[in-house]
Parts: structure tokens; C-alpha cells; sequence
């Protein structure tokens, strides 16, 4: 079940993952994986002040039940610029998968296809765009750039993008330098396995840099008309990432952006940058609908899906969760945990009589301060207060009965 690169243990495994909610994942992957490379992933930057408050920030905001709606059998199927999905939920870009499987992005695309899911992939991947597409050619699927200083590398990778049938760009604009991640510096990261954008055209191999490094070699400049000329080169839509504010909203808008990405790069960059769910209602009312929005950062509840939806996003991204899903489970783990907010969001669509995503769209989202409400959920994996399963407390089910949350 597991494969050794140049003596960095990578998983094998292809199971659906049996799980109560996605916050258990970062436990379970901490057994199987290197603490360097498990930092890397689980870690934000500085005191990890933002990275804290994106998933708790999520408690600013309360869905009001609907009573009496008449309604059953809600469906998470939505569209999304032309693109039949199956969920709202994104699988947001993460440089170098290798770290938790051997397949790297190859396995996380089948599992997104599994899932119906929207695929994004870093520019940092271990895989090329081509085997990308070619492992489930029918998939939608966009291509994350951080923008190189040489135009000659941004022109091959829109071009390779384009040709391998990619829908769109997400140009990441808030990680000129890399944020300062101390948990990197404690253990010395560097990547473990070659990034195929690398090996091809920089010579190097990618492999052994450190994350400094790594962004060393993309642009710290990035203006309007870089924006432009990347619509132009690729003639694909292209996503800000990383935009925090209506005025940045508006600024991408007029620079030719075809969407916006609501990011602080899940607390990994600037540390004391508000959580993206508060800054949310702001950009929304900023971009009026004139583009699509897609919000990540800290979503680990299908109520956060919920909520963004409801707040104005029309696509809601994941990062480490299904980093997680994929050591633990590869293909099948990354499906299983959309499958997983899928699950918690359709409860929620019952309980709020939404049969549709655009129902959820419109749904009523109140905003009543509590005391405390930034305290984090008890199945915050800081917290790590889980129910404790053991063999004495288990109810033996009768033949005919159903178990789990819910059983519409
Ligand atoms: C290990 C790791 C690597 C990442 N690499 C990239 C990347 O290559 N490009 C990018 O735009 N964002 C990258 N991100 C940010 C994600 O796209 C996303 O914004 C973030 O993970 C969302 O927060 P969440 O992990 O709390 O869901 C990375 C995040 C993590 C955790």
C-alpha cells in the first residue's frame, strides 16, 4: 500500500473512506505521513491567526430553517460556466500531490470525475496537464498559474492548458513570496517529488526546492495587464485567486477577469488577513453579478457551502481535506470526502426547504452576534475531542435498520 520515492513513502491505496465528518482526516493522515510533509500541508503562516479564523468565521452567519416548504429530494447538480457538475464543491489547487500519492494529480482528477467535482491544478503539479486530462478526459477541469517571470514558460503553459482541453485559468495573486510558514523552516520542506512544469522546462527537477524557492521563480509583480495578456495568449476564461476586497474585485473586473476567486490561501500567506467568508458579502456586492464568484479557504462543513452559497459565491473550494482524502484513500477518498460535504449539504437544503443550488442561493443567512461564536467546533482538529468509538458502545442495528444522519 505504499510505494517509496527515493525513500519518501507515497500512498497506493484506491477505497472510499469511511468517515464521520472531514475534520477526522487531518488526524488519520498524520499516522501515515511524514511530519514534514504533513506540516507542509496542515500548516498556515506566522501565528496562524488567519488560518484559525477562516473555518470558525463560518459561525458569523446562521442558516434560518424553513418551515412548511413542501419540499423533498434535494440535488446538489449545478452549472457552472457551461459545466455540468455534480456538487458545488471545488477541489481547489494544491502544488505537488505527490505528497500523498504515488498517482499525485492523476488520482485526484479520477476522483474528482467520480465526484462530478471542478478540478483545478496547480501549475506546481507533479503530473502534466496531459496526463491530467488524459485520466478522465471528459472532466471539466481549470489550470491554476502563478505567473512566471519569463513569459516564455507562462506561453507553454497556457498553451499545453488550452490544448489539453482545460475550461479556464485561475491566475493566484495573493502568493508573490511565500507566506512565512515557520512549520517549513522547523522541518527543512522541501518537495519530495519532481513538478512536471519544472523538470520540463526549467531543468531542474523540481524536486528537492524548497517553497522559497519555488516562488523565487515566479513573478512578485502581477498588474491588470498581466491579466489581459494571459486572456489573450490562452483565449480561456481567467479567475483572479486570492481577491479579499470589493475594490480588488472591481480592480480585477476592469483589468478583463471572467470570475473571482475569494482566497486568503487557506491562511498559508498573509497571516492577519480576515477569513474569506466575512469578507465575502463585500465582494459580492462589488462584483453584482457581473461575474461568477468561487470562495475557498477553511470549508470543512456542508453548512459552510451552505452559507457561502447563500452569501454570494457560486462555487465553494477545498484544499487540505481532499489532500487528506487522496493519502487516505486516493481516487476514491477524494470523492469520498465531496461525497462527504455533499451529504452535510443536502441535509442542510432539506432542513431550509432549498431543492436546488440556486435555491441555496437565495437562501436566508442572518447575521446575530453571540459571544464566543469564533470558538472552534469540537471536531476542530485542535481541539481533537471526538466521540470515542469503542466496542462496548456500539448498538447492534436490527436487520432492517437504517444508520447515518440521514436516510432521505
Ligand atoms: C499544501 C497546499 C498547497 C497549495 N498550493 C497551491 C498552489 O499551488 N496554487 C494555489 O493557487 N493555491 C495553493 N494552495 C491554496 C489552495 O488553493 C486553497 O486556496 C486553500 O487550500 C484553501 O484553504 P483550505 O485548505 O483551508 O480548504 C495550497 C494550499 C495548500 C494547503
Amino acid at each position: 500500500m505504499t510505494y517509496y520515492y527515493k525513500g519518501f513513502p507515497q500512498s497506493e491505496r484506491d477505497e472510499k473512506i469511511d468517515m464521520i465528518n472531514l475534520d477526522e482526516l487531518e488526524r488519520r493522515v498524520k499516522d501515515i505521513m511524514p511530519e514534514g510533509a504533513y506540516y507542509y500541508i496542515a500548516s498556515g503562516s506566522e501565528n496562524e491567526w488567519t488560518w484559525r479564523n477562516n473555518t470558525s468565521a463560518f459561525n458569523h452567519y446562521q442558516i434560518i430553517p424553513r418551515a412548511l416548504t413542501d419540499m423533498d429530494h434535494p440535488s446538489t447538480d449545478t452549472e457552472f460556466m457551461g459545466m455540468k457538475l455534480k456538487t458545488p464543491v471545488m477541489i481547489s489547487p494544491i502544488a505537488c500531490h505527490g505528497i500523498a500519492h504515488k498517482d499525485a494529480e492523476i488520482a485526484t482528477q479520477k476522483g474528482a470525475a467520480m465526484a462530478g467535482a471542478l478540478f483545478a491544478s496547480s501549475t506546481y503539479a507533479n503530473k502534466s496537464v496531459e496526463e491530467i486530462a488524459a485520466a478522465a478526459p471528459e472532466a471539466p477541469r481549470f489550470l491554476q498559474l502563478y505567473l512566471s517571470k519569463d513569459w516564455k514558460f507562462n506561453e507553454m503553459v497556457l498553451d499545453l492548458a488550452k490544448k489539453a482541453g482545460y475550461k479556464g485559468i485561475l491566475l493566484t495573486v495573493d502568493a508573490l513570496v511565500s507566506g512565512y510558514r515557520e512549520a517549513n523552516l522547523r522541518t527543512n520542506f522541501t518537495y519530495p517529488v519532481p513538478l512536471d512544469f519544472f523538470t520540463r522546462y526549467l531543468g531542474g527537477k523540481g524536486e528537492g526546492q524548497s517553497v522559497a524557492q519555488m516562488y523565487a521563480a515566479s513573478a512578485q509583480k502581477i498588474g491588470p495587464e498581466d491579466v489581459k495578456r494571459i486572456k489573450e495568449i490562452s483565449g480561456l476564461p481567467v479567475f483572479v485567486k486570492g481577491v479579499m476586497s470589493g475594490d480588488d474585485a472591481k480592480r480585477s473586473i476592469e483589468a478583463g477577469a471572467d470570475g473571482i476567486v475569494v482566497s486568503n490561501h487557506g491562511g498559508r500567506e498573509i497571516d492577519g488577513a480576515p477569513a474569506t467568508i466575512d469578507v465575502l458579502p463585500e465582494v459580492a456586492r462589488a462584483v453584482n453579478h457581473q461575474v461568477p464568484i468561487i470562495l475557498d479557504s477553511g470549508v470543512r462543513r456542508g453548512s459552510h457551502v451552505f452559507k457561502a452559497l447563500a452569501m454570494g459565491a457560486d462555487l465553494v473550494g477545498i484544499g487540505r481535506p481532499y489532500l487528506y482524502g487522496l493519502a487516505l484513500g486516493g481516487p476514491q477518498g477524494v470523492a469520498s470526502v465531496i461525497e462527504q460535504l455533499n451529504k452535510e449539504l443536502l441535509i442542510d437544503m432539506q432542513l431550509t426547504g432549498c431543492k436546488t443550488i440556486e435555491d441555496v442561493k437565495h437562501a436566508d443567512i442572518r447575521n446575530i452576534h453571540y459571544d464566543r461564536d469564533d470558538w472552534p467546533s469540537n471536531t476542530d482538529p485542535r481541539i481533537r475531542k471526538a466521540y470515542p468509538v469503542t466496542k462496548e458502545n456500539q448498538i447492534k442495528p436490527s436487520e432492517d435498520a437504517h444508520t447515518g444522519a440521514s436516510a432521505h
